[in-house]
C-alpha cells in the first residue's frame, strides 16, 4: 500500500457515527470549486476554446484526494458552462441551485427507486409528484406516472405501453406515427422495439411546423389499405428546431374514432401545460393517453429529469411488471421499478420536487414566461429582410439568410458559429429540411435584454 492509499482510508465511506469530518471537508472543497467555476464563466465564455483536459485512468493504487482535486478542476474547467448568458445552443439551461442540492441529497441517500423497501420515502415522493402533475394536466384519479432518465426513455416507456395495450407486441404490422419534425430519438425507440424503418411513419408538417391533419388522415388511410396496424400517434408539444406544437385536440379526435393511443412528446413544451400561461395549443393534454415532460430542458432541474404521465397507471403495471422475486413486498406496496424499462433508478425525483417546491407556480411561470419573452425580443428585432425565420409559440427560434442552398448554408452557419463563439455566444446549427440553420434556445435565465441585443448586433 502507498501512503496515499493509507491516507485514503479515512475518505472511503461515510462514517456511521461521529461528525463525518472527512466527508464535510471534501464537500466544502467541491462546493468552492464549483462556485468559482460558475463565477469564472463571465471571463471564460460558454465553452472552453482550447481544452487541455487529459483523461487519466485508474492505476494499481489509489490517488490522493489532492491529486484528484487537481484532476476535478481540470475536468470542470474543460466543461460546457450552462450559466454563461451566451449559452443559448441547446435545451440545457443553467441548473436551478436547489436542484443541485437535490442531486447531492440523492447521491448521499443512495436509495433505489426500484423497490419500496429500498426507498420508502422517495417512492412515495415520486408517486405523489407524478399524481400532482397528472392533476395539474387535467387527468383523472386513475392517472399516474414514473420518472425516467431523459425524454427518450419516457417516450420509449409510453410507446411500449401503447403497443402492449393494443395487443400488438409481436405483430410485424404494428406501426406508429410521428410528424416529420418530431425528435430523432424516435428512430432509436423504433430500433429498440424491434421495429423496422417502415414501422415508423412520418407525417408532413404545415408551414408552421405542426402535423398536417389532411396528411395525417391520408397516412391513416394508406396504413389501413396496406394492412398496417397503428398502435400510437405521437403529437409533439414543442418541436426541437422551432418549438412548434401539433394540434392535440384534432389528433385526439382522430385517435378516439379509431381507438388509437395518443402520446404527447412534451419533452420541451409539456411543462408549460401545468401553468396558466396563455399559449396557443398547450391545453387539452388530458385528451392523450400519455405525455412526456422533461423539466431538465427548461426549468433547470439538473439532468436527468423526465417523467411520463399516463391516463391510467394500471397500463404501465400491466406492461412492465414481472414481479421482483428477491424483494419483499409487504401490504401490496408498489415497487416503482415495475412501472417502466429501468430497474434500479436514482432518486431523481428529489431535485424535481425541491425545484417545484422552491419555485411554486408563480416561480415556474416566471422562468417559463421569461424564456418566451427573450425569444420574442430576439425575433422582433432580427432582420426579416435578411433572414428566413422559423419559430413557434415557445422559446426556440431557427433562422438562415434568405435564398441559401444546402452548401451555402453549411459554410455560412459554420463561419457564423465560430464568429459568435469568439464573442461568447454559443448557438446551435441544426440540419433541417436539407439546409443548415442557426438556432437559439432562450431558456437561459441569466440572458438579459442587453445580451439579446448584443447577439442581434452580431447577426443583423
Ligand atoms: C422534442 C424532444 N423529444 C425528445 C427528446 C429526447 O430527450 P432526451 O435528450 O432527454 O432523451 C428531445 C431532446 O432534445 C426533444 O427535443
Amino acid at each position: 500500500m502507498t501512503s496515499d492509499s493509507i491516507n485514503n482510508q479515512k475518505y472511503l465511506f461515510p462514517k456511521y457515527s461521529g461528525n463525518n469530518e472527512s466527508l464535510f471537508i471534501l464537500l466544502n472543497r467541491t462546493s468552492e470549486i464549483i462556485c468559482k467555476w460558475f463565477s469564472d464563466a463571465d471571463k471564460l465564455g460558454p465553452i472552453p476554446i482550447d481544452s487541455k483536459f487529459e483523461c487519466s485512468v485508474p492505476g494499481e493504487y489509489g490517488k490522493s484526494v489532492d491529486v484528484l482535486f487537481s484532476e476535478i478542476e481540470s475536468l470542470i474547467y474543460s466543461s460546457f458552462n450552462p450559466v454563461h448568458p451566451g449559452s443559448l445552443a441547446h435545451l440545457d439551461p443553467p441548473p436551478l441551485i436547489i436542484s443541485i442540492l437535490g442531486d447531492l441529497i440523492a447521491a448521499g441517500l443512495n436509495n433505489n427507486l426500484l423497490a419500496h423497501e429500498l426507498s420508502p420515502s422517495i417512492s412515495i415522493l415520486e408517486e405523489t409528484i407524478c399524481k400532482w402533475f397528472s392533476i395539474k394536466l387535467g387527468f383523472s384519479n386513475l392517472a399516474g406516472g414514473v420518472a425516467a432518465s431523459g425524454g427518450t426513455l419516457s417516450n420509449l416507456n409510453a410507446l411500449v405501453a401503447a403497443r402492449n395495450s393494443a395487443g400488438l407486441e409481436t405483430d410485424p404490422k404494428a406501426v406508429y406515427v410521428i410528424s416529420e419534425e418530431a425528435h430523432s430519438s424516435f428512430e432509436k425507440c423504433n430500433r429498440i422495439m424491434g421495429l423496422g424503418k417502415n414501422n415508423l411513419i412520418k407525417v408532413k408538417t404545415d408551414k408552421d411546423g405542426c402535423m398536417d391533419m389532411i396528411e395525417l388522415k391520408k397516412t391513416i388511410d394508406k396504413c389501413s389499405n396496406d394492412g398496417k396496424k397503428i398502435f400510437a400517434i405521437v403529437a409533439t408539444l414543442g418541436t426541437t428546431v422551432r418549438g412548434a406544437i401539433d394540434p392535440i385536440d384534432k389528433i385526439s379526435r382522430i385517435c378516439n374514432e379509431r381507438n388509437i393511443w395518443l402520446h404527447i412528446d412534451g419533452s420541451i413544451g409539456g411543462i408549460f401545460s401545468i401553468t396558466n400561461l396563455s399559449i396557443n395549443r398547450i391545453n387539452n393534454v388530458d385528451l392523450a393517453n400519455s405525455i412526456t415532460i422533461n423539466p431538465q430542458k427548461i426549468l433547470g432541474i439538473t439532468k436527468t429529469s423526465s417523467i411520463l404521465i399516463v391516463s391510467n397507471i394500471e397500463i404501465l403495471k400491466n406492461t412492465f411488471s414481472t414481479g421482483l422475486p428477491y424483494v419483499s413486498t409487504e401490504n401490496d406496496l408498489l415497487n416503482r421499478g415495475e412501472l417502466g424499462i429501468q430497474g434500479s433508478r436514482p432518486a431523481e425525483i428529489i431535485k424535481l420536487w425541491l425545484g417545484l417546491r422552491f419555485l411554486g407556480m408563480r416561480g415556474i411561470e416566471n422562468v417559463l414566461n421569461s424564456s418566451i419573452e427573450r425569444r420574442i425580443l430576439f425575433e422582433n428585432n432580427l432582420d426579416t429582410a435578411k433572414y428566413d425565420i422559423y419559430s413557434g409559440p415557445l422559446h426556440i427560434i431557427s433562422f438562415i439568410p434568405k435564398g441559401m442552398n444546402k452548401n451555402e448554408s453549411d459554410l455560412w452557419t459554420l463561419n457564423k458559429r465560430i464568429n459568435l463563439m469568439k464573442n461568447h455566444f454559443m448557438i446551435s446549427r441544426p440540419l433541417f429540411k436539407n439546409r443548415y440553420y442557426l438556432r437559439a434556445v432562450f431558456g437561459n435565465y441569466n440572458t438579459s435584454e442587453s445580451h439579446v441585443n448584443d447577439l442581434l448586433k452580431l447577426l443583423n
